[in-house]
């Protein structure tokens, strides 16, 4: 009969040796394939937030139908970020403090159901996090331009629902990559034909990453609740929000529709 002490493999040096180099080897794949991380998760991505996972460029836009993905594959670019690169800083910005948490909760979500993760959060609330990498993650108010421009030497700044974003705050954020050369991630369904993510995604040139899903492409969508949803909130709605169309605000349909018809002479009064 074997004694414990010859059956206890984690007094075995070799074996410890052979674990940790295992260990490392892994961490070292993860750090450059954050696919690896989503996996770790428990998430199996979607082809193309594969690609965003992988995407190297500095600028990525992700124009997404909603309930596409958007925001959880964004999450664990922040996670990964933060997780395999000491010191980093990453910054969640939105629209609202609540649009902020709501993307920082799924960070840290993530964050929970990695098993065996060496690198620990220090430090942790509803609007930071603080690893033992000297990595923070920190989700930020939209709207409060003020409290926004403290920051700097940022490594990824993400705008979650970015066509709602004022012009005003994407011009002051985004001097805080400058110095450090870091990723921006702009990611929205659309809003009109106006505002930085529609100029960026339509004019902003060959420097970004553009991704375009429409609700058909998302394999958790079906189309017999996507024909409901279309009779349900109408024809203009659904073409924004699901078929991520830029088309024009109701308003400005109808202002459009006024002045046209005030400058054509052709046509008759009503009354
Ligand atoms: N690859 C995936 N596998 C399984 N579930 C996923 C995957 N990606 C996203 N989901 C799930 O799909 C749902 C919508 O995801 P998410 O919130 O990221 O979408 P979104 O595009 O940000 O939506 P919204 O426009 O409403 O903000 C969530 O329940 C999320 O957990
Ligand atoms: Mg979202």
């Amino acid at each position: 009969m074997y004694s414990e002490k010859h059956n206890d493999s984690s007094s075995n040096p070799l074996l410890i040796e052979a674990a940790r180099n295992l260990v490392a080897r892994r961490r070292q794949a993860e750090a450059a394939d954050a696919v690896m991380l989503a996996r770790r998760v428990g998430i199996s991505p979607d082809a193309w937030q594969a690609g965003v996972l992988r995407s190297t460029e500095r600028q990525v836009a992700l124009l997404c139908s909603r309930q596409a993905g958007k925001s959880t594959v964004t999450s664990l670019l922040a996670l990964h970020e933060a997780l395999h690169r000491p010191g980093a800083l990453v910054l969640l910005l939105s629209p609202s403090l609540r649009q902020s948490q709501e993307l920082f909760l799924k960070v840290k979500q993530a964050y929970a159901a990695l098993s065996g993760e060496q690198i620990h959060a220090r430090e942790e609330s509803a609007l930071r996090m603080h690893f033992s990498n000297d990595a923070r993650i920190v989700a930020l108010p939209g709207g409060k331009e003020a409290t926004i421009r403290g920051f700097s030497g940022v490594d990824l700044l993400v705008i979650d629902e970015a066509s709602r974003v004022s012009d005003e705050l994407y011009q002051a954020v985004r001097p805080m990559l400058a110095v450090s050369g870091g990723r921006i991630v702009l990611l929205s369904t659309p809003f009109g034909k106006r505002g930085f993510f529609f100029h960026e995604w339509t004019e902003g040139g060959r420097d970004w990453h553009r991704t375009r899903i429409t609700a058909d492409d998302c394999p958790r969508i079906s189309k017999s609740w996507l024909d409901a949803e279309r009779a349900t909130i109408g024809d203009f709605w659904f073409r924004q929000e699901y078929l991520c169309e830029f088309v024009e605000s109701i308003d400005s349909v109808f202002l459009f529709a006024d002045i046209e018809r005030a400058l054509d002479a052709e046509v008759q009064p009503l009354f």
